[in-house]
């Protein structure tokens, strides 16, 4: 902008010559806008632009609400061909006495009653088992497909996991996820 324009008032020239732009911007012309002129977003600055969700939403999570110190959520990474969804299609596919780890004329197990000393002996990786909620689980087959980690879920291998397994997650349902794993019930 020139300070010798016709039609400027004293305080525009004033501002022109200072460099400020007092003027309002106007909206392009059509002809402007062909010419490639201002069609550039608007500028705004981030002091203006309003916060979603708003400071006080019932969206924003409550500080007491995040989980507490020292258990946030721990994420394992599982092996290729380790997810939930590949655990449920082994169920489906794989015969029920391979994934309890029982000969096929083993009896239901509701009628194989396990004993403490019998657990016991089941506590390595390729012969794992577990007592949750007083059902004996053969796990062995599960150990690689835990969330949690080989290591965590290895801390119930051949003892009762249950006060364990609902410290961490007491919302996981259990009877369904190892249905076909299930060995026998805990007679301690
Ligand atoms: C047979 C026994 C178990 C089963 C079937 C099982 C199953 C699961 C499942 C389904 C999850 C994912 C939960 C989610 O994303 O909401 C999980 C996560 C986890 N599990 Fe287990 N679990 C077992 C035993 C254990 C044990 C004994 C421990 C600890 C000693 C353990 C520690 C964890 C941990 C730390 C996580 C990650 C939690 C998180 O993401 O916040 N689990 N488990």
């Amino acid at each position: 902008m020139t300070t010798d324009q016709p039609g400027l008032s004293k305080l525009e020239k004033l501002n022109a010559l200072l460099g400020n732009n007092t003027r309002r911007p106007t909206a392009p012309t059509p002809a402007a806008t062909r010419q490639g002129g201002s069609l550039k977003p608007p500028t705004t600055s981030p002091a203006n632009v309003p916060l979603f969700p708003s400071p006080n939403s019932a969206q924003r999570a409550l500080s007491s609400l995040a989980p507490p110190r020292g258990r946030e959520r721990k994420k394992v990474a599982l092996k290729p061909g380790h997810s939930p969804l590949d655990w449920a299609q082994l169920n489906r596919t794989e015969p029920k006495f391979k994934l309890r780890g029982v000969d096929p004329n083993t009896p239901p197990p509701q009628f194989v009653k396990i004993k403490k000393e019998e657990l016991k002996k089941h506590k390595s990786q390729d012969d794992c088992w577990t007592c949750i909620n007083g059902r004996v689980y053969n796990i062995t087959p599960y150990v690689d497909f835990h969330p949690g980690g080989v290591e965590e879920i290895m801390k119930c291998a051949g003892r009762d996991g249950t006060a364990l397994f609902n410290k961490y997650h007491s919302w996981v349902n259990v009877d369904r996820m190892l249905e076909n794993c299930i060995v026998g019930l805990y007679v301690p």
